[in-house]
């Protein structure tokens, strides 16, 4: 490579919040804002152009730049003098395995990992699967992948056997990157077993596997080998062979990676992300968002397998000189309710990133906070939280019990990074519960009424929509289909990306985002489709009809629940149906979806047309007041609803 620099101090854009985000937003100032923030990343060649409209609402970001997302993340800081520090720390809570990986040997091992996949005939463009657990391969696998200019797609391991074939179909990689498992409390998920199935159920574009032999679970290449028309090949064995790969330079807008997220149908979209913007993105926002920098430990306590995981546990931390903690356990039992702080403690986390509902857990087992009093968690700068809404009493308990801001913030899978947050690193900003304070910058963020008009009122709730362009950092589109990118986000609103989350706005400018306008829940911070769960109910060859809604639940914001009528004639046991349709989910989606919930009625209620009340089924099972929709076909149907989820008829 050769014509990279090395920039650890550039232009900083931080100012006031509301000054950044004018400039940043403005149609006249925000490419020479984003302009500066690239001079964050070295280039091979700088970008001379921040933004360019490709066809109407496709934008790119640094059209004329190029660079490599893994010599940024790893080559520019060992470089730099700093191939010491600790750049990845992992620690198991499962295995009790604890190892810190510096900047210098991640380096070393990420090149000989991509001169892995180059001898397999991986080059610029091609796709591979990385189907690994809270592992630092993990981490290895897609800097690897990023060195040579392969686009990874990152599974996530809760997931069952056909959702990785239909990941498998859509991507067609050449190469899957897996182990031999994942350490679950209580159970050993292993891994091969579901890779094979996945591979004898998709259509033939892997040719090879390449395996993480993991201690203690069974399953190796070697168990494979022989069998069918894919080389299975040990990890250890061709790291140790393997000619190490310089990084490519590549152009801005390559893609990085595809990360499949839940749509409306049980046909995942695939969110491409391209490097350039990205890594200004991710960049800015370490920064400016989390007020973090080289030298701090950054904690994201998710799943590589999420978008939380792909920009915070991987990519920001690393871009920016951070030590980013692999944490590979659960927030309870793992062993107890103060396993979060006993890793703050042990490795002086600065910013902890997690989903509100680890919170929760924390607080259903320890709600004195008996377990944070034996740790010593002054190094904690932030406790950042996203995923899904933190609920006010959540944030309160957590905002007490510690003594730094709890923060909230707003963002997806297709957008990378946060939409609303509180920019720390420009400016404190106060906060309130229930709200994830304000747009960052280049989020041009409005509220709009079914049909597109500006919603003007104070705390009158609407479609949250953002005026494109959309900031750096956010999907390039769909894979494979720009039509589909087109219909799911840009078609709802001319002019607008729409988010598919609604809320309102107070009169201070704080944005409240209430739940989403689709049917995508979020349990236990995961996406899910409840479309895609129906899809697999309806598989029972006893289901007549059913209907899946996101429902309230205490400890994961939302749980799915089924409803189902019989088809007539259909002899089974209620018990036995119940069972039998939570293990389809389990095969079909994985135990992720976490679905235990039936409800087995005679009709669903429904409108004289024939449309499922949903919003009213699902109004009746959280105990909230309804009114009876005067569409309804046959109002007694209600009645027999609250009896079999109630007890009694006698509700609202
Ligand atoms: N591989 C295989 N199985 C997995 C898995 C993985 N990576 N992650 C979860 N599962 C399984 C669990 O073992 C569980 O299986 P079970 O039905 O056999 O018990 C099921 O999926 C549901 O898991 P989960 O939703 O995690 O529920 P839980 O009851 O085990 O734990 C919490 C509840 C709140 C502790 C847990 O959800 C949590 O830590 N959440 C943090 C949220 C988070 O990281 N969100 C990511 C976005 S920021
Ligand atoms: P995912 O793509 O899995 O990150 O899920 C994105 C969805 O989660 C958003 O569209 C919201 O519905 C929800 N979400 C994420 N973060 C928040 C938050 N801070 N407040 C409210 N909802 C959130």
């Amino acid at each position: 490579m050769g014509r990279f620099t090395v920039t650890y101090t550039a232009t900083d854009t931080a100012g006031s919040y509301r000054d950044s985000w004018l400039r940043s937003t403005d149609a006249a100032t925000r490419a020479d804002f984003w302009l500066e923030a690239s001079a964050f990343i070295d280039w091979t060649v700088p970008p001379r152009t921040a933004l360019e409209e490709r066809e109407p609402g496709l934008w790119r970001w640094f059209p004329d730049g190029e660079l490599n997302t893994s010599y940024n993340a790893l080559d520019r800081h060992v470089l730099a003098g700093h191939g010491d520090r600790a750049a990845v720390i992992y620690d198991s809570a499962m295995s009790g395995t604890r190892v810190s990986i510096s900047y210098s040997r991640l380096l070393e091992r990420v090149s000989r990992f991509a001169g892995v996949l180059r001898a397999q005939g991986v080059g610029v463009g091609d796709r591979v699967i990385v189907y690994l657990p809270m592992i630092p391969e993990a981490i290895v696998a897609m800097l690897a992948c990023a060195r040579i200019g392969a686009v990874h797609s990152v599974v996530f391991g809760g997931f069952a056997a056909s959702e990785l074939a239909v990941r498998i179909d859509d991507a067609r990689p050449t190469v899957i990157v897996t182990a031999s498992g994942g350490l679950e409390p209580g159970r050993v998920v292993e891994y091969l077993p579901l890779v094979k199935k996945a591979l004898d159920r998709s259509t033939g574009s892997v040719r090879t596997v390449i395996v993480r032999d993991r201690e203690s679970i069974p399953g190796s290449a070697a168990d494979y080998a022989g069998e069918g028309p894919v080389t299975w090949l040990d990890w250890a064995t061709e790291e140790d062979a393997a000619t190490p790969a310089e990084p490519v330079s590549l152009r801005s807008e390559d893609p990085l990676y595809i990360l499949y997220t839940s749509g409306t149908t049980g046909n995942p979209k695939g969110i491409v992300r391209d490097n350039g913007g990205h890594a200004v993105a991710l960049a800015w926002s370490m920064r400016n968002i989390y007020a973090a920098g080289p030298g701090d430990v950054f904690w994201a306590a998710s799943d590589v397998g999420w978008v939380v995981g792909h920009s915070y546990i991987v990519y920001a931390p690393l871009l920016v000189g951070a030590t980013t903690v692999i944490y590979e356990g659960k927030p309870i039992g793992t062993p107890d309710a103060g396993a979060f702080w006993r890793v703050v403690e042990d490795y002086k986390v600065t910013v902890l990133f997690t989903a509100p509902t680890a919170i929760r857990a924390i607080r259903r087992v320890d709600p004195e906070l008996a377990e944070l009093k034996k740790y010593d968690v002054s190094s904690l700068t932030g406790l950042f939280l996203a995923g899904e809404r933190l609920d006010p009493e959540t944030y309160h308990w957590a905002n007490d019990g510690l003594h730094c801001p709890v923060i909230d913030h707003w963002w997806q899978t297709e957008t990378g990074w946060a939409i609303c947050a509180n920019p720390r690193g420009i400016e404190e900003i106060p906060t309130k519960p229930g709200s994830a304070t304000f747009p960052v910058a280049g989020y041009a963020v409005e509220i709009l009424d079914s049909k597109g008009r500006p919603v003007t009122k104070a705390g009158k709730e609407g479609n949250i929509a953002i005026r494109l362009p959309l900031p750096p950092g956010t999907l390039l589109g769909i894979w494979g289909s720009t039509d589909r990118y087109r219909n799911a986000y840009l078609s709802a609103f001319p002019g607008y990306y729409a988010t598919g989350d609604s809320g309102h706005v107070d009169t201070d400018g704080y944005l409240y985002v209430m739940g989403r306008t689709d049917d995508v829940i979020n349990v236990a911070g995961h996406r899910l489709s409840t479309g895609s769960l129906e899809e697999v109910l309806t598989l029972h060859p006893a289901v007549a009809e059913c209907a899946v809604l996101g429902v309230h639940d205490p400890l994961k914001g939302q749980r799915a629940a089924g409803f189902v009528t019989l088809k007539a004639g259909a002899r089974i046991d209620h018990d036995t149906l119940a069972k039998e349709l939570v293990g389809l989910v389990r095969e079909h989606v994985g135990p992720v979806a976490a679905f235990r919930d039936v409800t087995i009625l005679d009709r669903l209620p429904k409108t004289r047309s024939g449309k499922i009340l949903r919003k009213t089924i699902r109004q009746i099972v959280d105990g909230e007041p309804y009114t009876v929709p005067p569409t309804i076909e046959d109002p007694t149907v209600l009645d027999a609803l609250k009896l079999a989820v109630h007890g009694t008829a006698h509700t609202h």
